[in-house]
């Protein structure tokens, strides 16, 4: 799916660029490079409409379709239906919002499509879901990242998280290691998931 996106966006960019709503967050030096991009027609044209940045309230409908949608499709092999169904309703707009209110939350965006987002909260990695049209594509790998810079930024030495089935290969490797299997419960219904931790020096 994303690389049908990829291929519209190479055809969309041989014309100018409207701006994105969210170009007023980028840095300096993204719209110096955006800048250029726009005039020149060069390879940065075609790379500029994904970004990771800061969530905003705005993204918070989105946000909930891409949770729910990553456990509904990319958590199927190892959740049944009745566990995805409890996952995916253990959190609401309201509770999503309490949640990533505190902490740091990063949204992942292709050419103004919302696909993905992660959150810490001190040490912890507290939600980590990206769409499954967009998976496999590197997407988490650069949200986990931005997340682990900003941890380091704050002096903490160890990341934790509680993992699920379908996220322990991806936090694997990126490092993390498991203590054992545990299971945790979602409205009334018991999901396996594994404790993991990762040393940041
Ligand atoms: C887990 C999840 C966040 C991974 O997102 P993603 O964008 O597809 O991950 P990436 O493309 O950055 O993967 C990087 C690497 O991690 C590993 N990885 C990712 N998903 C994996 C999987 N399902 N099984 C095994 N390894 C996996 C691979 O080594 C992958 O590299 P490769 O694609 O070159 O083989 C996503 O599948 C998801 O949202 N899952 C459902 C919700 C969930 O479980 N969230 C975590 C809650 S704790």
């Amino acid at each position: 799916m994303i690389r049908k996106w990829l291929e519209q966006l190479l055809r969309r960019n041989q014309h100018p660029i409207a701006p994105t709503r969210t170009a007023t967050r980028h840095t300096p030096d993204e719209i110096r490079a955006q800048d250029t991009a726009n005039t020149s027609n060069g390879p940065q044209v075609l790379l500029r409409p994904f970004q990771i940045r800061p969530m905003d309230s705005g993204d918070l409908g989105e946000l909930l379709g891409v949770f729910r949608q990553a456990i509904q499709v990319s958590a199927a092999d190892q959740y049944d239906q009745q566990q995805r169904d409890a996952w995916s309703r253990a959190q609401s707009h309201e509770s999503l919002i309490s949640a990533l209110s505190e902490g740091e939350a990063v949204v992942a965006e292709w050419d103004n499509v919302l696909v993905g987002f992660a959150h810490r909260i001190n040490d912890y990695i507290n939600m980590l879901f990206v769409h499954p049209n967009a998976g496999r594509e590197g997407i988490a790998t650069l949200l986990y990242q931005h997340l682990e810079d900003g941890a380091r930024m704050e002096g903490i030495t160890e990341l934790a998280a509680h993992v699920s089935l379908t996220a322990h290969g991806f936090f694997h490797f990126m490092g993390f290691t498991s203590e054992g299997q545990e299971e945790a419960e979602r409205n009334g219904v018991s999901l396996a998931r594994y404790p993991m931790r990762k040393p940041l020096i």
